[in-house]
């Protein structure tokens, strides 16, 4: 695509983010020839740097952390002079006004009003004064040209998203904001539209009246590692719930876009969130379970509970599991439900999608010696990148008993090497394409779904943490929660 000439301006640009995903995306863009012809990366950060010093930097980190690390073969070079740093003080008026003489000098030497692409990559709690002084100055006044990239958390609740977004409607356009959830960069996620709406034999399938009940798990090894004080007052409903879990729940469950469109696909996803059925505070306990890991073993290795990791509170009631039943009001799902789980410090990484389809209505085998499994459609994102498809045959040999078997697609099997989410999400950006970012009634809607819980857990103390041990699948109340509807949890292998 042509894309226009850009400015891209980085709040933040010696932090964490900027360091491991947001230059090796760019920097993987513009080798693979995807940046646009003229782009500049303006790099903001509080302490005094020269170009070099930022470059060396730069360059530094992305030998470690970018798939494409600097290769004299490469023109990783070529790539970090479009970087200049430039030392900026988030609430001073003047800072801003130097970044206006440097965009408008940029400008004057692309010899056009280049596009400005602002990225946040900043605690939230600043989000508001750069607005404000965004508008001020007048950085971002062309609609069409001129974008926001806002990383979550949007908010902490519903009324803290709904203020956070009246605030920067005031300086911002809808179609200028885009609120990144990096989950629906990645590659298996979108591959969940491709797979469901580009083929004609599951769909007829795709309903309460054939599928049992639907899991999500998306399951970490880690654990907080440096981000005890930010995790500390998010915990797991916040942190991947709210956001990522139950955008792959959208993705799983949305009706047929109308076409490609940005806004089509996602009024279909904004239904879904809308059909979350609401609960009422007393049933908070019988639908959701919160945890939170103890000392245990990953892999073999001891680590530390939650409690005596770094910057966290002895007492800490920070959930860092989460399990849930959901149900959609909505003809095509009414009835299913759809479990959903998160943790850190589980026993593997696994992020899958599986869909348990109804048993047969009545069997005349004899079974095999694993017995008969219901047919299941497993969809992998990550690690392991696969679909599965699970089903019963015919057990080799003289009589008629049962094994289960499976059809198996590899997502690399038709490709190596596959983008990062943030690639695909910058490209995307730079590009002017939202269709993968959260529109405000999604983030709304996502939070109203959840709020109640966050409200009762919030006046209510857990009094059973920590209650799993690092290195399982999570409390045992996550057990029960499925087994009371006759369910359990099932593996994705
Ligand atoms: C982030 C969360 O959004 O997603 C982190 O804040 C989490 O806590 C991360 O570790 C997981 O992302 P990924 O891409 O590694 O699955």
């Amino acid at each position: 695509k042509n894309i226009n000439p850009t400015i891209i301006v980085i709040f933040g640009a010696s932090g964490d983010l900027a360091k491991r995903k947001l230059f090796p995306a760019f920097q993987n863009l513009y080798l693979d020839g995807r940046m646009p012809k003229k782009f500049q990366i303006i790099a903001l950060g509080r302490a005094e740097k020269t170009d070099e010093e930022f470059h060396n930097y730069v360059l530094e980190n992305l030998n470690t952390f970018s798939r494409k690390a600097a290769h004299e073969d490469n023109d990783t070079d070529k790539f970090i002079s479009h970087i200049s740093y430039l030392r900026h003080d988030i609430d001073k008026e003047e800072s801003y006004q130097e970044l206006n003489t440097k965009l408008d000098s940029i400008d004057q030497a692309f010899g056009i009003r280049a596009n400005r692409l602002f990225y946040l990559s900043i605690a939230p709690s600043f989000i508001t004064t750069i607005s404000v002084y965004i508008k001020k100055i007048g950085l971002a006044a062309n609609v069409k040209q001129d974008r926001i990239i806002i990383e979550k958390p949007f908010g902490y609740d519903k009324t803290s998203a709904i203020a956070l977004n009246e605030m920067l409607s005031e300086t911002f356009k809808e179609e200028q904001i885009y609120r990144i959830d990096h989950y629906l960069g990645k590659e298996t996620v979108q591959n969940i539209l491709a797979f469901r709406f580009g083929n004609s034999m599951f769909e007829p399938l795709w309903s309460r009246n054939f599928i049992d009940f639907v899991q999500i798990t998306v399951a970490e090894e880690v654990g907080v590692e440096e981000r005890g004080g930010f995790y500390e007052g998010v915990g797991a409903l916040k942190d991947m719930i709210q956001n990522h879990l139950l955008q792959i729940l959208c993705m799983t469950a949305m009706e047929a876009p109308a076409s490609l469109s940005a806004d089509d696909i996602r009024n279909r996803k904004a239904d879904v969130l809308k059909s979350i059925r609401r609960i009422k505070p007393e049933e908070v306990d019988h639908y959701i379970v919160r945890g939170q890991y103890d000392a245990g073993f990953i892999k073999g290795n001891p680590v530390a509970g939650y409690r005596q990791d770094k910057g966290i509170a002895p007492d800490s009631k920070t959930e860092t599991y989460v399990a849930m039943k959901i149900y959609l009001d909505n003809w095509r799902w009414q009835g299913v439900p759809f479990y959903l789980r998160s943790g850190k410090r589980m026993q593997e990484k696994q992020s899958s999608i599986i869909i348990q389809f109804k048993p047969v209505p009545h069997s005349t085998f004899a079974y095999g010696s694993e017995g008969m499994t219901p047919n299941r459609l497993i969809i992998n994102i990550q690690p392991a990148m696969d679909i599965k498809l699970q089903f019963m045959t015919k057990k080799p040999g003289l009589s008629l008993s049962l094994r289960p078997a499976e059809m198996v697609f590899d997502y690399f099997s038709c490709s190596t090497m596959s983008p990062e989410a943030y690639e695909t999400l910058l490209a995307d950006a730079l590009a002017g394409d939202p269709t993968l970012f959260m529109r405000w009634d999604q983030v709304e809607q996502a939070w109203d779904a959840i709020d109640t819980i966050q409200q009762v857990w919030k006046s209510t103390a857990p009094t059973d943490f920590p209650n799993y041990a690092a290195g399982s699948w999570g409390p045992e109340a996550a057990d029960e929660l499925l087994a009371r509807q006759g369910h359990a949890w099932v593996s994705n292998t």
